[in-house]
């Protein structure tokens, strides 16, 4: 996720003002920023890595002449957080500059396409190819709106961009899809940004671009197409009343709460990972001899789901091992034979670093999976792959761990295929389903929301929950546990359902809470007989179950529904949703800060 203003002036310095509203866009990404004008038919640009105050102290974004000018804060989600990547990217000529937010997911055959016209290219990023095509479309001698027209034919993915171009200097052509792009509109200026909030300040009047629409903006006038029949928008600024109480959290009260619900979108980047990167480390996968997943805390639940879906669906046995005990559960085993697939969002988890630089000192394969480009984790890695989740500001992992789950089924689904393990129709199934996360997600948001939020009520004073599930469901509520465990400070416990008569079952009592992940899959009937024999001895039941599954809601004593009809293989990703609504309208009724729980940071890097 990235955040992107412009502005077009009658008269004064656009460069400023810019850089102003960049300051309130830095929780979308900060390791990079840079600001493009034009001025007397020149493009003016800087940009660096860093922090938009880094930069600035570096390069002083304000002096740049010019009265049009675009800026870009940036998390990387393709090329490193450096100079050479941060946006606006230019052509060849140094006439067009571009910023992006977004994802191209076919740049790699347009970027070979363009290198082979002789374009030159100066960065690692999926963006850099826009100007270097519009540039191509230039030289046609077509003028810019339809230069950028002809440009976002060939683009496939998501996009809200701006561009300016030296020999049309009195206007930014702005183009959305799947990403948001909002433009300020005053006297004689407009803003275009990704968000409201910054140009509130110069005015209040706002315009959207609408998805797959095109917008050529001037300084306060305006005129917005539709890229598929070039048809006229005619659409009026609407007055924006309200008041951006915390522009980052976008209306939200809590950054948890924003990251539950931003996480239909976080997983459709998720979904846009480029095939090379999946193949290729699936082709190490597929080569090793033995795998282990290694992470802490979420990350490690995730490992626990993985190995599921490696093994039910490739029949690659995986090994998951929490980061901390690794060196001493394995150090003495690992060889040039070990391949290590090490899961962190942060990238920067010392146990988990710790764990994987053994590893490589005993000639073992390193394999990443991270959320940060550019983390130690990416540079220790043989080959990584980043899950485009955006940054995650909340303590607890919400979106990350939703995303790292959905890298790992497509992981598990290409390794199965490679491997002939699942049939043509079975392949193209389970495809179709993981396609389908993103709406069943939104759908679980809107209808179960208000519900978790009362069953929250009814338990806020409850002390200690036991959370039970059966097979990769043993994953799902585990992280439910970590969830309320971390955010309201509750001692939570999770077993497995199968072992209720080895321990577990004797701390229940009247009226006592246990949290049971239901899906509908080959555990279902077992989990049946284990929700009758703890309800037996009075525990209180609060099912996660299928959208209709009347046998276990008949037994519960509150149940949340889940879609229907998705692959068992899939459920952690939809099944711990309410358990993260579920703990963070806990901590809300407790009158407890789920951002900042007590004692934790959201990245442990010291041991
Ligand atoms: C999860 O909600 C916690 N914030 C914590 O357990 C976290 O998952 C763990 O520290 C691992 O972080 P990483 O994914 O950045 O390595």
């Amino acid at each position: 996720m990235v955040g992107i203003f412009c502005c077009i002036l009658k008269d004064g310095k656009a460069a400023p003002i810019v850089h102003s509203a960049l300051k309130k866009l830095e929780y979308r990404g900060y390791d990079s920023t840079g600001e493009a004008t034009i001025h007397k038919n020149k493009l003016y640009i800087k940009k660096d890595s860093g922090t938009i105050d880094e930069v600035h102290a570096r390069h002083n974004l304000d002096d740049l002449p010019g009265k049009i000018g675009i800026g870009h804060i940036r998390w990387a989600t393709h090329g490193a957080p450096l100079r050479e990547n941060a946006h606006p990217h230019i052509d060849c000529k140094e006439q067009i500059a571009v910023v992006h937010n977004g994802i191209i997911e076919n740049f790699t055959e347009l970027k070979k396409e363009l290198e082979e016209l002789g374009h030159t290219f100066k960065s690692k990023t999926d963006s850099e190819v826009i100007p270097h095509l519009i540039e191509e479309n230039l030289n046609r001698g077509l003028p810019l709106i339809e230069a950028t027209r002809e440009t976002i034919k060939r683009l496939e993915g998501s996009y809200a961009i701006a561009i300016i171009y030296v020999k049309e200097p009195d206007k930014i052509i702005c183009v959305q899809k799947e990403s948001s792009l909002t433009i300020g509109i005053a006297e004689n200026a407009a803003y275009p940004t990704s968000d409201i909030p910054t140009f509130l300040p110069l005015t209040k009047k706002a315009v959207t671009i609408e998805n797959q629409e095109i917008a050529i903006v001037s300084d306060g006038k305006y005129e917005i197409r539709k890229i598929t029949d070039w048809s006229l928008v005619p659409r009026e600024p609407k007055l924006i009343k309200w008041v951006p109480k915390k522009a980052e959290k976008l209306g939200y009260p809590h950054f948890m709460l924003k990251e539950i619900h931003d996480q239909p979108s976080s997983i459709r980047n998720t979904l846009r990972l480029q095939d090379q990167y999946l193949e290729l480390m699936t082709t190490f996968l597929d080569r090793a001899k033995e795998v282990f997943l290694v992470a802490c805390g979420t990350s490690y639940h995730t490992c626990l789901a993985a190995s599921y879906m490696f093994s039910k669906l490739a029949f690659l046995s995986t090994h998951p091992v929490p980061a901390s005990e690794f060196i001493e559960q394995q150090g003495k085993s690992i060889n040039i034979d070990s391949t290590i697939l090490a899961i962190s969002q942060s990238g920067e988890t010392a146990d988990t670093l710790a764990a994987v630089e053994h590893a490589r000192l005993h000639a073992a394969t390193i394999l990443g999976l991270t959320n940060v480009i550019g983390s130690t984790l990416t540079r220790v890695s043989r080959v990584y792959i980043c899950q485009q989740s955006g940054p995650e500001v909340g303590v607890a992992a919400t979106k990350t761990f939703t995303a790292q789950l959905c890298v790992l089924a497509q992981l598990a689904l290409r390794l199965a295929k490679k491997r002939g393990k699942v049939s043509h129709t079975e392949m193209e199934r389970l495809e179709e389903k993981i396609e389908q996360i993103p709406d069943a997600v939104e759908t679980i948001l809107q209808t179960q929301e208000e519900r978790i939020r009362q069953i929250a009520k009814k338990y806020r004073d409850i002390e200690f929950f036991l959370f039970s599930g059966r097979g990769i469901s043993l994953a799902t509520a585990l992280e439910g546990t970590l969830k309320l465990l971390e955010t309201n400070y509750i001692p939570s416990m999770t077993f497995p359902a199968g072992e209720r008569e080895h321990g577990p079952i004797s701390l229940v009592e009247q009226g006592f809470p246990v949290v049971f992940i239901c899906p509908r899959d080959e555990t279902h009937e077992k989990i049946v007989g284990d929700i009758r024999e703890i309800k037996d001895r009075g525990a209180s039941i609060i099912a996660i179950i299928e959208e209709g599954d009347e046998e276990i809601k008949a037994l519960a004593d509150d149940h949340i529904e889940i879609v229907k009809g998705m692959p068992e293989i899939l459920s952690p990703i939809m099944y711990v949703i309410p358990l993260q609504l579920f703990a963070y309208y806990m901590a809300v009724e407790r009158e407890l800060d789920p951002d900042r729980p007590r004692h934790l940071t959201k990245a442990v890097t010291v041991k």
